[in-house]
């Protein structure tokens, strides 16, 4: 679908990159000739997952943290700017809301939202200061527009980024740096279905109420990421693009549930001028 040098040249930290998502999406990018930089709490999962893209350079760090977010960027400045930023690391768990602690709390928004924001704003004064171009991918859901009973802090946390993005799109465009987001529906990982989806009947409905009837492919994110990061997507900033097989929309629309309870018969019974 893409020439193979699309990302040739780019240098690009994925956060959260050695695993999930964060990993499908950068094994795209080293593909086309993207150089990665990947950061995350675990050396050994950094390590494990370096091979594969490229030989991706490694930092541990906790984003949650920002002092390791400035010594972590401080690092990688020291052996040239970076092109791209994909704000992949979240945390989530499933829990009635009641239940949470504050540090339950705390620990979702700290990765998803403050994190988030620590990462970006650090790299973007850096962009800004050398007069770089650059390109930044933040990864939301579809709740962060809607809402959802079960994850609120996943929710807050996303809806903050969403507004991030949008902001900073504006901010800072003509300066150079474009902001988008990818709100991706179900692309099943370990970590995340083992957080989310603790029952195999969750995993069957999240396939079963999809329009398409299916989950994510990863190749199908993969490449939505390469195009937003690559310079084809030049015009597209300030954008959320939902890549969820119509989802959301399913669940919105007033009469979506109609076509599940209707029969041929009970459609033919409804037409004008039908046989008396
Ligand atoms: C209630 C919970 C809990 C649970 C943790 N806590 N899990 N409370 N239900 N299932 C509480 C703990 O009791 C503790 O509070 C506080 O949260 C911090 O927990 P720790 O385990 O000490 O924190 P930490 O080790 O830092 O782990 C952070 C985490 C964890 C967010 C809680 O889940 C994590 O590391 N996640 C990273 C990976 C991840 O979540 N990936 C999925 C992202 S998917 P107390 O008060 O007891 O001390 C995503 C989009 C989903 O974001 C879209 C799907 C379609």
């Amino acid at each position: 679908m893409f020439q193979t040098d699309l990302l040739a040249g780019k240098r690009i930290l994925v956060t959260g990159g050695g695993s999930g998502l964060g990993l499908l999406m950068g094994r795209g990018f080293a593909e086309l000739g993207a150089r990665l930089v990947i950061c995350g709490r675990r050396r050994e999962v950094l390590e494990a997952a370096a091979p594969e893209l490229g030989g991706a350079e490694v930092h541990v760090c906790d984003i949650r943290d920002p002092a390791a977010v400035e010594t972590m960027l401080e690092a990688i400045w020291r052996t040239g700017p970076l092109d791209g930023l994909v704000n992949n690391a979240a945390g989530n768990f499933i829990a009635r809301s009641e239940t949470l602690s504050h540090r339950a709390l705390d620990a979702v928004l700290g990765i998803v939202l403050h994190g988030t924001a620590y990462v970006t704003l650090g790299c973007g004064r850096r962009w800004l200061e050398d007069g770089c171009r650059a390109t930044v991918l933040s990864i939301i859901t579809s709740y962060a527009w809607t809402g959802s009973a079960y994850v609120v802090p996943s929710a807050m946390g996303k809806a903050g980024v969403l507004a991030m993005t949008r902001s900073l799109a504006v901010e800072w465009g003509g300066r150079g740096i474009r902001l988008n987001a990818i709100a991706p529906g179900p692309f099943p990982t370990e970590g995340a279905w083992e957080r989310l989806v603790p029952k195999p009947e969750m995993a069957r409905e999240f396939e079963a109420r999809n329009p398409l009837g299916r989950a994510g492919e990863h190749a199908e994110l993969a490449n939505l990421a390469c195009y937003l990061m690559s310079d084809y997507s030049a015009y597209v900033n300030g954008e959320a693009v939902t890549i969820d097989g119509g989802e959301w929309l399913k669940g919105a629309g007033q009469f979506n549930f109609v076509g599940d309870m209707m029969s041929d018969e009970d459609w033919a019974a409804l037409k004008p001028g039908r046989s008396k």
